[in-house]
């Protein structure tokens, strides 16, 4: 490639936008009307690599033989598929998908022409496996709070959010009734009057425990 500096001009330089898809760092490839997968930028063919097991296993598909092939050999159910391609309505579309252990979260969209025709298809994934993995962990986390502590939840002003079931147990209310209400219910009244309590909203409002 020639070093002349980039210009608004390098658009129209087929070189200096396959240099650019191969620098961005997100997975993106590009697929043609007929659902043949043409393009993996360098991205992409690192994190097919990484999954060469799992997707060798999950589709019987060798990764060095991705780009060049239909898209698929990796779809279960391709009316599906072609069913939201081919409708622009349907488009941009995201969805999540995993085979093995992996989780992948894909952005797709048409590649439109001047007059609107489908010229292709771009995809752009992430590989959200661990962030799956840790929002699991974390649900259960929540979920064993949930179970052993009575926890309720406010607006910064006190203003009641939601409270679980052991709460509510505890304080021999429902949900309903004190939904929306405020804390000071749950005070005497001349503790709700007291600056003491007053100060404590406006120290919790502002993030110190
Ligand atoms: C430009 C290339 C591609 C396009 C346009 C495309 C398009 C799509 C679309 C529209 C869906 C349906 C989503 C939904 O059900 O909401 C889908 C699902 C899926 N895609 Fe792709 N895809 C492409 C490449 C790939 C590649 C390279 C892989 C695997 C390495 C893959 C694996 C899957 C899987 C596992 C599903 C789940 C649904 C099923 O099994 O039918 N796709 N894809």
């Amino acid at each position: 490639m020639s070093s002349t500096p980039i210009t608004a001009d390098s658009l129209d330089s087929i070189d200096f936008l396959r240099a650019s898809f191969s620098a961005v760092q997100a997975n993106i490839f590009i697929a043609d009307p007929a659902l043949t997968l043409i393009y993996a930028n360098d991205r992409a063919l690192e994190t097919l690599r990484g999954l060469a097991d799992q997707i060798e296993t999950a589709f019987g598909v060798d990764v060095n033989e991705i780009v060049g092939a239909s898209i698929h050999r990796f779809h279960k159910d391709k009316r599906r598929v072609e069913r939201i391609l081919k409708n622009p309505a349907a488009l941009p579309h995201q969805a999540e998908f995993g085979f093995g252990n992996v989780s992948l979260q894909a952005k797709i969209n048409a590649i439109l022409g001047a007059g609107n025709e489908i010229l292709g298809y771009i995809v752009n994934w992430e590989d959200v496996s661990i962030w799956k993995d840790e929002k699991a962990r974390f649900n259960s986390m929540l979920e064993a709070i949930d179970k052993s502590q009575a926890v309720i939840e406010f607006q910064l002003d006190g203003t009641i959010v939601t409270a679980n079931e052991n709460f509510l147990k505890t304080v021999g209310y429902t949900l309903d009734e004190i939904k929306g209400r405020h804390h000071s219910l749950f005070v005497d009244e001349a503790f709700r009057q007291s600056h003491e309590y007053k100060e404590f909203w406006t120290k919790l409002g502002r993030g110190e425990f």
